[in-house]
């Protein structure tokens, strides 16, 4: 384990408890223009060069545990996805669409099965893809069937997550992650489970979800008896990755640091002594706490509506029940989470009245703006339309750049 990680969080946080000012240099942030949360073309640009080319997390191994087994992937707008378990144990993805007239190859859910047998007229595909029969096969003239397997996209897994990308050229999946794919290693344990799912329309821009959860200057003032009462917003530092990934860890107080184990999970000193959540482009936000991480996924569905989707993974509880002391917490977790989504709906309002032009974000916001530089990067700022533009000026305070404070 990297214990140097562990020295540079405490030695930021002590420095962002003592400071007074943002770091020398830092730059006033550029006004966000509310258009981006609002307006029909840059969501349209969004799914694009966003969502279409990143990786997203599609589900958990632990839903297709044996050959054969499949689940739909709905979320991503406009890609009808299957994920499917191999016999060789590997899972795949492909598109939901037959190679004959395009109809969805399976239309439950998710299931078991021996082939992959379109509903329509019966094309039958293999999980790795090959299309292995055509009824009346005779009839189509010059049909050669090796050209007609299921279209794949790019499919990989870490810790029994399952990433899909549509780009085909997109850096793996663990070079994308980067730092973080060491830092999650320590708290997935190998054989993790999950414990917990939550999803909910909310009618709000994905990214006005997000922005509560990329923060902690509202903590004393939204959750005053929960998260408030237990951090101090004052030490929390945030680490800007590359890839528009994030980390922000905030000091706990002393009586919860000693509240937790000095060994066993979550491993390493960062995890104990701190709140830990990191943010992986785009769309995914991990908080830790004792016992579990939550794996809070923003998807976008309109302009102005998208689904939060919440899944808990933590260590195997064994035989029976969850454990009374995870079910307190997850229960826990909901109150907070109720707490961060009551105002979305209403801020979304302001957005799109038009009186509101755009928001202004402070040195503590700076992971917002920070997504936001990378939805332009991603997108092509040549492709974004002027006024809504956001100006790049955070890179230079990149964790470990030189004008990191
Ligand atoms: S559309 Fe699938 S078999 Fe015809
Ligand atoms: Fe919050």
């Amino acid at each position: 384990m990297d214990t140097a990680i562990d020295d540079r969080i405490f030695e930021a946080l002590r420095y962002e408890r003592d400071r007074d000012h943002p770091p020398p240099g830092f730059p006033a942030l550029p006004e966000i223009p509310g258009g981006r949360y609002t307006r029909r073309d840059f969501f349209d640009l969004e799914i694009a060069h966003v969502f279409r080319r990143s990786w997203v997390l599609a589900g958990l191994e632990d839903e297709l545990p044996n050959p054969g087994d499949y689940k739909r992937f709905g979320k991503l707008l406009g890609s009808p996805i299957l994920l499917v378990r191999g016999r060789d144990n590997e899972v795949r993805a492909f598109y939901n669409t037959c190679r004959h007239r395009g109809a969805p190859v399976v239309r439950g859910e998710s299931g078991h099965c021996n082939i992959l047998r379109c509903q329509y007229h019966s094309w039958s595909y293999d999980f790795d893809g090959r299309l292995v029969q055509v009824p009346d096969e005779h009839d189509f003239v010059g049909l050669r069937k090796a050209e007609r397997g299921l279209i794949p996209l790019r499919c990989e897994t870490y810790r029994g997550l399952i990433f899909v990308n549509e780009d085909p050229n997109a850096v793996p999946l663990l070079e994308h992650m980067g730092a973080l794919a060491e830092e999650w290693s320590w708290t997935l344990p190998k054989g993790s489970r999950f414990d917990y799912h939550w999803s909910r329309v909310m009618n709000c821009n994905w990214k006005c979800a997000l922005d509560a959860f990329q923060e902690v200057y509202h903590i004393n003032t939204l959750h005053p008896v929960t998260v408030g009462a237990m951090l101090d917003h004052s030490a929390a530092t945030m680490g800007l990755l590359p890839n528009g990934n994030s980390r922000m860890c905030v000091r706990l107080s002393q009586a919860d640091i000693d509240h937790r184990p000095a060994s066993g999970w979550p491993k390493g000193e960062m995890y104990r002594r701190s709140s830990v959540a990191q943010t992986l482009w785009p769309a995914l936000n991990v908080p830790w706490s004792i016992g579990s991480g939550k794996f809070i996924l923003f998807w976008p569905r309109s302009p102005g509506q998208c689904e939060v989707e919440v899944y808990g993974l933590g260590p195997d509880w064994g035989e029976g029940p969850l454990p009374p002391e995870r079910v307190t917490a997850n229960e826990r977790f909901d109150g907070i989470l109720e707490e961060d989504v009551s105002n979305l709906e209403a801020i979304q309002a302001s957005l799109e009245s038009g009186a509101f032009t755009g928001m202004i974000l402070n040195y503590q916001e700076r992971r917002i703006y920070w997504s936001h530089e990378e939805i332009d990067r991603s997108i092509g700022p040549q492709r974004v339309p002027p006024e809504l533009r956001v100006k790049q000026v955070l890179s230079p305070f990149v964790e470990g750049a030189p004008g990191e404070g």
